[in-house]
């Protein structure tokens, strides 16, 4: 199936192989920005709740089968747990047309093991972060063939709403940008869970140390990303003057060593992302 069968037939129909968690984010965002009609996408699910669920929020079309969604569907979504995987594929691998488009959202499962499970297809791994919900996602993109001129550009404009897509070349450098935008975003929480506990033990309310903490990331996010051409340690720089207040916070971060918890925290999350790859 050619990559400009697909682009230029209005009618083209994405397939989602899962109801879960991320199925609804990407559903939300892709009928949303009006990148996909609501009848250009079908979504098939082991039980049946969370599927009539979707059906009487978004209006899509539902498969009775995994099989009738891979025959119906010129791209198919693999949104099931890595630990589901086979279990949902191997039934079905003969259904899949030679060369259809297959996107898979698991960690841990490799393009290659991937190919092991389904030859033939087009297959590329998308891993989206928490807050793709908003449009506002860090998401890596992998194909497995480097030489299918086009499938990347496809793929990025088909999520382009959930946010940034940063393309890769190899699987090493996808899983550099997981545990740093996937996981990280749940550093990123933990950080802020610290600065909200400090401002309530001064006296000021939840309520009062979320917006105050919130609004400190957001504020210093949106300085940096209008700052292009400002480095981080410049950015630092603006804040402290020699001896005086931000600088000794920033003199004890560096005695008590955060660079170094935070590195070994990454490089943990690297660990894990490798024992969870040999055991699916
Ligand atoms: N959640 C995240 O933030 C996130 C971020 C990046 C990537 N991912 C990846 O995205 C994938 C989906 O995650 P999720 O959080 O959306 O999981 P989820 O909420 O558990 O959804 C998985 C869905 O797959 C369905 N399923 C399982 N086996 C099936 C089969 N044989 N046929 C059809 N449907 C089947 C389950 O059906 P039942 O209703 O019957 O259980 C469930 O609705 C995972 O690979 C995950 O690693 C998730």
């Amino acid at each position: 199936m050619s990559l400009s069968h697909i682009i230029q037939n209005p009618n083209h129909k994405i397939g989602f192989l899962g109801a879960g968690n991320m199925t609804t984010v990407f559903l939300r965002r892709l009928i949303e920005s009006n990148t996909l009609t609501p009848k250009q996408i079908m979504v098939s699910n082991r039980t049946d709740g969370k599927l009539q669920k979707l059906k009487s929020t978004y209006d899509i079309l539902i498969a009775n089968t995994n099989e009738q969604l891979v025959d119906e569907c010129d791209v198919v979504i693999i949104a099931v747990k890595p630990q589901d995987f086979n279990e949902a594929l191997e039934p079905i691998a003969s259904s899949f047309k030679p060369d259809q488009i297959v996107i898979s959202l698991a960690a841990g499962l490799a393009l290659n093991s991937l190919y092991k499970i389904v030859p033939n297809v087009r297959w590329a791994r998308v891993m989206p972060n928490t807050p793709s919900r908003i449009g506002h996602g860090v998401i890596g993109l992998c194909t497995r063939d480097k030489k299918d001129v086009g499938l990347e550009e496809y793929i990025k404009s088909l999520l382009a709403s959930l946010g940034t897509i940063i393309s890769v070349e190899s699987e090493e450098d996808f899983n550099t940008i997981m545990i740093s935008s996937s996981s990280g975003t749940g550093f990123v929480f933990e950080l802020m869970s610290y600065w909200q506990e400090w401002i309530e033990e001064r006296g000021f309310t939840a309520e009062e140390a979320r917006q105050i903490t919130v609004e400190t990331f957001f504020g210093a996010s949106l300085l940096a990303q209008q700052s292009p051409n400002i480095s981080f340690v410049e950015l630092v720089s603006a804040v402290a003057s020699k001896k005086g207040v931000t600088a000794a916070g920033l003199d004890s971060m560096r005695e008590t060593e955060v660079e170094r918890a935070l590195r070994i925290s990454f490089e943990k999350a690297w660990i894990r992302n490798q024992e969870i790859a040999k055991l699916v």
